[in-house]
């Protein structure tokens, strides 16, 4: 396709390369960030996941040799060769990601040649090899691949297919599946401790294969689009994680309410339902923070509106449930109701929002209100639209907004591949957009509801594409309350976080099907250390609330909805320093251990934070569980106390209402006092939990702000620094490095190992305390 080198011009930061056939563009972002860019479907070079790049001016340096062109700098060297064969080395000169050169070979070679039953059989040989755009890269032993978004199955995703195109699909998703709600074409590759990142920017269906299809290569493809991918360097792979979210994005502080415990179920209606339900949460002291209001609070589904007849007065109940300190979140589909006479619908038809088929007819499918159309969310005046649209439920007191169905899903078979959407003067087909559809009604939810409310928007999504995050939190559809799901939901999320995701959680108790009160306590147990923690079930499932089984299960849920709120302000730490870079709350163990192997493929314990470890039961009637400790470090129990080496595997005996927990050897952990809910009570002293062992020096930074607005960008919040010295005595030292923000504490409390030993006073901006232990 290309063939052979021609010679090469530097534009700026853009190094071209012309070849026979076509011309490529290797775009040096920063020392360890490249883009390549071939204009093999469309000139323009327009991602919908990365917005306002900044490069900086990098030092590169390009020769030409024999049979190769050599870009280097200051952290890689990339050899370029005919073909468009690529290969990188790092800056000691060992290649780290060489292009396969070899042949494409299917996997299933000894069938008797009869692929016609091996399909029949449900086996795919020869699906995948048509692709506009294949890339194969040299697989080798000793690799491990993470990432790519929401995937059911294990951390390492070595040996795995996957596919690209947000898919509703509402069977049990077993580790089979290829593609679910998201496409986030990002991946992590790492070898012999060294990693780097990929992002493949192409929103056609697009594969990943990592050496299914054939041992000796892995590679990403697209069914159309360019070659658009960007190679980022480690050698960390939270390097790698920096720079995949400096070109997408970081995940936006959150309001701190929305860190809080949240119930939802399909469908609590009508009112009278809901305020029983936030009335227990308070007589049961579970704390909660929002109730959420699935489709059927909707005049027959039609979205912005209410049924009046189930909830007569919105505002006056949103009202109540405020004032026992509940915030509101609602349920908003894409599919707009066909119906004369209905406002959303008459507007958007009258100015052309809504996608069209080939001959420019409105497209309909079948969704939730029947008959319905798809607003146009490519095109910036519908988004603008949209966004005004929020203020409707805004206005009613509603804090925050569900988009669901959004892949798009339709129940009158998939949108055709033809359908029109208008990218602002550009026909696009959906071919091309399907998998931004939910990304661009999510930017414009999030837009609306800051112009509304000037706060930090609560949006949770069920499709996403890279760069959600920036606006909506993500939730990953609909599970099942089965053992299998909850287990496969530990690497979910971890791998979704480590794509850029990291304010995301699954259905606590599991959607479909009935959750039991072994499940529910195990699962409430995972969703206390989940960012997004929310209870959710589906209509006519058994009950699934806190209270819904036994005494034993809503003590359970009540243990640790309130260690869950203890830890907030811990979390909020970590959302804060993830704005900057990039990292998610719940981490798999080798993100910070990535020179001990042992916790390369640990599927069923991950890190909140730096300092926590947990190690949840996923197995039905499991009564102990290993758990592996890694090395560098002591682990201190947090239920019993008791300190143990880290580089070794432990028995931790498990009963129903204990879940292996351990805090890192020299952690400081701020807390949060008892509270039913976010704000119950002002906080005017900083509680640190201090878990120490030897002697030794460690500091930790904590952050203060108002917790809802945007303010904290311009300065106005508080940097905490705390400084714990264990010598003789222990020292800490309680620092107000930066003062922004005029709610300041006034008073410092110390736990050791979760005992209160001391609370003084903070007079000024600093603070020394000294403790004889
Ligand atoms: C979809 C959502 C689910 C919701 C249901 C009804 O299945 O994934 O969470 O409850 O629709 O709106």
């Amino acid at each position: 396709m290309f063939g052979k080198i021609k010679g090469f011009s530097i534009k700026d930061s853009i190094v071209e390369i012309r070849f026979e056939n076509i011309e490529a563009k290797i775009n040096i972002i920063s020392s360890s960030i490249v883009n390549f860019f071939v204009p093999n479907f469309r000139n323009e070079q327009k991602s919908k996941a990365i917005e306002n790049l900044k490069i900086e001016k990098y030092d590169f340096d390009v020769i030409q040799e024999e049979n190769y062109i050599e870009i280097s700098t200051k952290e890689l060297i990339i050899k370029i060769y005919d073909e468009f064969k690529v290969d990188v080395y790092n800056k000691e000169g060992k290649l780290i990601c060489e292009d396969y050169r070899g042949n494409r070979e299917p996997f299933i070679k000894n069938c008797a040649g009869r692929l016609d039953i091996a399909a029949q059989e449900g086996h795919k040989p020869t699906e995948h090899m048509e692709y506009e755009v294949f890339i194969p890269k040299k697989m080798e032993d000793n690799m491990y691949f993470y990432g790519f978004g929401e995937r059911t199955g294990h951390l390492n995703k070595k040996g795995c297919h996957y596919v690209n195109w947000n898919t509703d699909d509402p069977s049990p998703h077993g580790e089979t599946y290829e593609k679910l709600y998201k496409s986030i074409p990002f991946f992590v590759t790492m070898k012999e401790e060294e990693a780097f990142g990929i992002f493949f920017d192409n929103t056609f269906e697009a594969h990943f294969d990592l050496g299914k299809e054939n041992s000796n290569y892995y590679y990403f493809a697209a069914v159309d689009g360019n070659i658009d991918y960007y190679f980022m360097y480690g050698p960390s792979i939270k390097e790698v994680i920096k720079g995949y979210t400096y070109l997408t994005g970081t995940t936006p502080l959150p309001q701190l309410w929305t860190l809080g415990y949240q119930q939802c179920r399909w469908a609590y209606c009508p009112e009278s339902n809901v305020m029983d339900i936030a009335k227990k949460f308070r007589e049961k002291d579970i704390p909660c923070d929002t109730i959420y209001l699935d489709i059927e609070y909707m005049d027959d589904f039609r979205v912005f509106t209410w049924d009046k007849d189930k909830f007569k007065d919105p505002k006056k109940m949103i009202n109540n449930l405020k004032e026992d300190g509940f915030k509101l979140v609602t349920i908003i589909d894409p599919g707009v109701k066909v119906d004369k006479g209905y406002k959303v619908y008459d507007e958007g038809l009258k100015n052309g929002y809504f996608a069209t088929d080939k001959n420019g007819i409105v497209y309909t499918n079948w969704v939730w209100p029947g008959n319905s159309v798809f607003p146009d969310f490519m095109n910036t005046e519908v988004r603008n639209w949209w966004a005004s649209n929020q203020r409707i439920m805004m206005d009613y007191g509603v804090a925050g907004i569900w988009n669901d169905m959004n892949e798009p899903a339709s129940f009158n078979g998939p949108l055709p591949d033809d359908i029109k959407f208008d990218e602002d003067g550009q026909i696009r087909d959906h071919k091309e957009i399907h998998n931004v559809y939910g990304h661009m009604m999510d930017k414009a939810t999030y837009e609306g509801i800051k112009n509304a409310t000037n706060k930090r928007p609560f949006v949770v999504t069920r499709a996403a594409y890279s760069g959600t995050q920036k606006y909506s939190t993500v939730w990953t559809g609909d599970n099942q309350s089965t053992w299998e799901h909850l287990r496969m939901s530990v690497p979910m999320l971890m791998n979704l976080g480590l794509s850029g995701m990291s304010f995301c959680g699954t259905d606590v108790g599991g959607f479909g099907y009935d959750s039991t009160h072994e499940l529910l306590s195990r699962w409430v147990q995972v969703g206390a250390f989940t960012p997004l923690f929310r209870n959710h079930t589906t209509i006519y499932s058994r009950d699934q609330e806190p209270w819904a089984f036994d005494k034993i299960t809503e003590d359970i849920n009540r243990k640790y909805i309130k260690l869950r709120y203890k830890l907030i302000p811990y979390m909020y730490d970590i959302f804060y320093k993830g704005e900057q870079d990039g990292l998610p709350v719940m981490r798999p163990l080798m993100l910070h251990y990535q020179n001990d192997e042992k916790t390369y493929e640990i599927n069923d314990q991950f890190l909140f934070g730096e300092n926590i470890l947990v190690a949840p039961v996923l197995e039905q009637g499991k009564k102990a569980r290993m758990v592996y400790l890694p090395k560098g470090s002591k682990w201190i129990d947090y239920w019993t106390k008791e300190v143990f080496k880290g580089g070794q595997y432990i028995v931790k005996e498990t009963p129903l209402d204990v879940c292996p927990i351990y805090i890192k050897d020299n952690s400081i952990i701020p807390n949060y006092p008892e509270m039913s809910y976010i704000g119950e009570k002002e906080v005017d002293t900083l509680t640190l939990d201090i878990y120490v062992e030897d002697e030794g020096k460690f500091e930790y930074s904590h952050y203060q702000d108002d917790g809802s607005s945007f303010e904290y960008r311009e300065g106005k919040y508080n940097l905490y620094n705390i400084v714990v010295e264990n010598k003789d005595t222990l020292n800490i030292e309680v620092n107000l490095v930066y003062n922004g923000y005029d709610k300041k504490y006034n008073k410092v409390e110390i736990k050791l190992n979760g005992l209160s030993i001391k609370t003084e006073n903070i007079d000024g901006n600093k603070l020394n305390l000294e403790i004889n232990l």
